[in-house]
């Protein structure tokens, strides 16, 4: 049977103490409900809807999938009646996943569990044990046979005792929950439409209710404040970090690092304390990353060591190059092989080739600087006129004597050398020395001012 998936977004996150919808703040710089969206897809489902209501432009703004079909909850009576809302787009012979839109962490693997213990059943729920159930939906079962759900606010002292809770997410046919849902009343504490409430009824039908119980209570925790968010950071960040360790990544504390996106590794890496990984990085064998990186959208060859308190977003590093101390990689700096990049040093736009080292408090930007180039300390390409953007490029060999300006458009030949201190406006030929220092004198017998 078709399988489609109604995403409940619809709720205000009042807990969250935030203008932002509850369903828009991220874990790993994903938002929760893009995590939960990738949940739907590993499914293959033909349909997914997402029932909306606060924040709806917002929300959908997020989303790029054009395939969505948005459902608007005008009032949020609850999640039986958002279900509803979603269920006159959805055809009744299909299947129908429900997924709280609060729930990050939950796996594929879990949910295709929950799709197996659904074969025959007409409604199946993910369940849990949880130490602390407190504000959650208990499931009541009598000889393990189901019964119901009940929630917090309408348990008794003996049932709110009861570890095992309802996950929020549930299996059934459209036909069913179109049978069930115009059933149920608000007769409850909160005034609301329960999904949870089908339980019983199926029940009292005599329909099959199943369940899956993951021993895995993390990946059906809920983000309803903000310290449940961190907490679910945490787990999935260490979660990422037990993997990478597990393919043989070199880690000095597995607590101490963070993947906000993709992070594709080699053999034989070594990464130190507090890296921080965002968007798509490759690292290839034998990096090393010291300790308080922040590396954006990558690319590290062989060999390469990024040294501390480096900043390297959109850059490609050559094999055995060296980054930092202290260094800021900006988008479209391309490092060659066993090019250098010291402390102080900043880069954007520019090709650094082969052997080449910049390697003190320098700017470089819009620059090709070819083969075994030596910058100096302090070195700047004044790249902007206040309007347009020049390029500077330096042929292969050159020296550039320390605290030069090079006010680009500007091209330095082959060999060429700068004499330090130098203001270059035109282009220096090749191997030639080119300087426009002022010739030094000294003022015999002048004297400080007292
Ligand atoms: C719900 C379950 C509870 C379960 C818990 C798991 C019910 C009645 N209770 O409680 O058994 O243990 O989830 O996290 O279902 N939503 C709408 N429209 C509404 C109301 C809610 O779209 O009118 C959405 C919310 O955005 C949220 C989800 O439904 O994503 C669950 O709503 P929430 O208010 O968080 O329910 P809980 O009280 O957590
Ligand atoms: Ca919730």
């Amino acid at each position: 049977m078709a399988l489609e998936v109604v995403i409940l977004a619809a709720g205000k996150g009042k807990r969250m103490c935030s203008n932002k919808p509850k369903v828009l703040h991220c874990v790993a710089n994903k938002t929760i409900l893009q995590h939960v969206l990738d949940q739907a897809y590993s499914l293959s489902p033909v349909k997914i809807h997402v029932v909306y209501g606060h924040e709806g432009q917002q929300v959908k703004a997020s989303i790029t999938d054009p395939k969505i079909s948005w459902v608007h909850q005008q009032q949020q009576l609850g999640t039986g009646h958002a279900v509803l809302q979603a269920l006159e787009f959805i055809a009744p012979e299909n299947d129908v996943l429900v997924l709280v839109s609060d729930i990050p962490l939950l796996q594929a693997e879990t949910l295709q569990k929950l799709q197996q213990t659904s074969l025959n059943a007409d409604l199946t729920l993910l369940t849990t044990e949880m130490e602390n159930p407190f504000g959650l939906g208990r499931i009541l079962s009598e000889h393990n046979q189901l019964q119901g759900i009940v929630e917090e606010k309408d348990a008794t002292d003996e049932q709110r005792k009861i570890k095992e809770i309802n996950s929020g997410v549930m299996l059934s046919k459209a036909i069913h929950l179109q049978s069930w849902l115009p059933k149920i009343t608000t007769d409850n504490a909160q005034g609301e439409i329960y999904l949870t409430d089908i339980v019983a009824l199926a029940v009292s039908e005599g329909k099959t209710v199943n369940r899956y119980k993951t021993t895995d209570h993390m990946q059906v925790q809920g983000v309803n404040d903000p310290l449940q968010l961190e907490a679910v950071e945490r787990v999935y960040q260490l979660r990422q970090a037990e993997t990478l360790l597990a393919k043989g990544v070199n880690m000095v504390d597995k607590s101490r690092i963070d993947i906000r996106g993709e992070l594709i590794c080699g053999k034989d890496i070594r990464i130190d304390a507090n890296v921080v990984f965002e968007g798509r990085v490759e690292i290839e064998d034998q990096v090393t990353i010291a300790a308080n990186c922040v590396i954006k959208n990558s690319v590290i060859k062989k060999g390469a060591i990024i040294h501390e308190f480096s900043s390297v977003d959109g850059a490609v590093i050559g094999e055995q190059a060296q980054v930092g101390p202290f260094a800021r990689l900006r988008p479209g700096a391309e490092l060659g092989c066993c090019s250098k990049v010291g402390n102080f040093v900043e880069m954007k736009k520019a090709q650094l080739g082969n052997g080449s080292k910049v390697s003190h408090l320098s700017y470089v930007g819009d620059a090709i600087i070819g083969e075994k180039v030596n910058i100096g300390a302090g070195t700047i390409t004044c790249n902007y006129d206040g309007v347009n953007k020049h390029q500077t490029i330096i042929d292969d060999g050159a020296f550039i004597g320390s605290g030069t300006q090079l006010v680009a458009p500007v091209h330095v030949g082959a060999s060429a050398t700068i004499g330090a201190g130098t203001t270059l406006r035109r282009n220096a030929p090749a191997g030639e020395l080119t300087l426009t220092a002022v010739q030094q004198k000294t003022i015999s017998g002048w004297q400080r001012k007292e």
